[in-house]
Parts: C-alpha cells; structure tokens; sequence
C-alpha cells in the first residue's frame, strides 16, 4: 500500500478533532514517514501523524499499556513513539498487528504486523533513520520528518535498500537509479528494480517508451526491499 500525502490531511484532522476532545492539553503530535515491510509485501509506506498514546494488543489480553515514551522511565514526558505510529497507521490504512506486553522493559514485544509473524528466528526489527533502535518502540520517541521503517526478519539481512531516481524523465532518455545500503550507506550491486539488476555501483539504468507514472522499488534476497520511488514520465 502505497499512501499519498492527501491521507496526511485527514489524518491530521482527525487526530485534532481527538485531541480537542480530550481535555486538558493537546498532545504533542508528530508527522513523519513510515514504511512496514513484512515477509512478502509493504504493508504500508507513507506519511502518518501521530502523538504517545495508550495501545492494546490481542495477545496481551487487550488490556491498555502505555505507549507514549514515558516506558520504563526512559523519557520524562510523554509524546509519540515508534509503536504509536504503529497503532495510528493500523487503523488509517486497516491492517492489524500484534504483541506481548514486556514487563521487564515496560514495553511492548511486537509479534505480528499484518500476516506476518515472528518465529524463533525471524522477527520485527524497528529502525529509525535506517538504525535499530536501542529501546523498544514505546520508550522510542518520535519526531516531524523521522524515517521509520518496521521490518520483517530485520536482524539477519545483509542490506536495508535505499533507492535514489529523479522525479521526472523524459520518454526515451535513460534514467539512471542508485541502489545503497540503508544503514550503511555502502553501494549495492545485484538488487532488481524495474526487472533490471543493479551493477557494481549500484546504479540501474532504465528508459521509458510511453509517458506516465511509475513506481519502483529495489529488490534482492536477503535485503529489506526499499523504499519506492515515483518517476513521472513525459513525452
Ligand atoms: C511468501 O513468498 C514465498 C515465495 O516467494 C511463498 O513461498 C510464501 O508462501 C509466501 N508467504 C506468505 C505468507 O505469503
Ligand atoms: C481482543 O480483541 C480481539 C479483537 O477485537 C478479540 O478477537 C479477542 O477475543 C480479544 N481478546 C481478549 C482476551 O479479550
Ligand atoms: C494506559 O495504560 C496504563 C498501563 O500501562 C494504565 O495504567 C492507564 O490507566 C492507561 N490509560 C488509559 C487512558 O487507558
Ligand atoms: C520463520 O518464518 C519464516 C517466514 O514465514 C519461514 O520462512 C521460516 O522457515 C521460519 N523459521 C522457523 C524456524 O520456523
Ligand atoms: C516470537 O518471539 C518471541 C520473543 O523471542 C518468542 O517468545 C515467541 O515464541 C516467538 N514466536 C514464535 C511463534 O516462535
Ligand atoms: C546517483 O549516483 C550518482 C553518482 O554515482 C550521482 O551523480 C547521481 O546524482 C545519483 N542520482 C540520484 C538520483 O541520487
């Protein structure tokens, strides 16, 4: 799923029309971008609004747990986190996701995004500016223009891929992708995109026939796909 920035606008909206009926003071409110990418598909990729508050889980009983950065005492005021951009987008874009409340870290053990559900050996990994996160995604505050990204099997990947392309071309000109690294900035060669293969450097190179918008992502096993890229082409 792949959401437009329209959606922020309703999402703003409606997280204000909460807020003011929820006396005593507006929470404070973050906007950032999130993407979700589970085992087999991106279960969301977009911008999300959203400000610290109290989640439920169905494997906690769904019982109210706190989720606004004051867990485990790791920030002195509450505000939005990790897992409450989580919860927020759960219900904006309608999948569900699952957790065990953690008592030892005052936080919450994220089991399942959408269909996909950890194992012994494959989990959902939380990073913020293509980092893992040090705490759990309800000590993790939040912040306006953070890139965060949930990841399925985040801990035994090779690459977090991070795609670059200018926004327009022109029918007929080659266009030229690059493909890196995430988390480390390092080129990567061998990942797909547009069903074409990233060499050495890391670059794919694609010409259009017909003008339009496309949308790319790279790929490659054993790497988190990217984030996509939109590319208007014209004649
Ligand atoms: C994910 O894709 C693999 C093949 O790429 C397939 O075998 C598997 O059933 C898919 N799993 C889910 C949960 O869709
Ligand atoms: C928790 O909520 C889910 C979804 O509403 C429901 O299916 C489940 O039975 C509830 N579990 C408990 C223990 O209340
Ligand atoms: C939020 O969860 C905490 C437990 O973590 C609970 O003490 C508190 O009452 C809940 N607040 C609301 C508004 O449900
Ligand atoms: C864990 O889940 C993944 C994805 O569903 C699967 O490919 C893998 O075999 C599972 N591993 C174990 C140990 O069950
Ligand atoms: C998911 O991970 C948790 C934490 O390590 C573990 O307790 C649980 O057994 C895992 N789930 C499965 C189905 O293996
Ligand atoms: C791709 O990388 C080249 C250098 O290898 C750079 O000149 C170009 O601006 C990059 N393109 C994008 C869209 O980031």
């Amino acid at each position: 799923m792949f959401f437009p920035s329209s959606f922020l606008a309703v999402a703003i909206a409606s997280l204000v029309s909460t807020a003011t009926a929820a006396p005593p003071a507006l929470p404070s409110i973050a906007v950032l971008k999130l993407r979700i990418e589970g085992l087999n598909s991106t279960i969301y990729e977009g911008p999300i609004a959203t400000y610290g508050h109290n989640v439920t889980t169905a494997s906690s009983g769904n019982v109210s747990f706190h989720c606004d950065g004051t867990n485990y005492h790791v920030n002195p005021t509450p505000g939005p986190t990790a897992t409450s951009a989580l919860d927020d987008a759960a219900h904006l874009a309608q999948f569900t996701w699952d957790g065990n409340a953690w008592t030892k870290y005052d936080d919450i053990f994220i089991t399942r995004i959408g269909k996909d559900t950890n194992n012994t050996s494959q989990f959902w990994g939380i990073l913020l500016g293509y980092q893992y996160t040090s705490v759990g995604g309800c000590q993790q505050r939040v912040k306006n223009g953070d890139d965060l990204l949930f990841a399925f099997d985040a801990f035994s990947k090779d690459y977090f891929l991070k795609l670059e392309a200018p926004l327009v071309a022109k029918v007929g000109v080659p266009v030229q992708f690059n493909v890196t690294d995430g988390m480390s900035g390092v080129v990567v060669g061998g990942a797909v995109v547009g069903g074409q293969t990233s060499d050495a450097e890391g670059h794919v190179t694609l010409t259009f026939d017909k003008p339009g918008v496309h949308t790319f992502k790279a790929e490659q096993t054993n790497a988190i796909r990217s984030n996509a890229v939109v590319i208007a082409v014209s004649p």
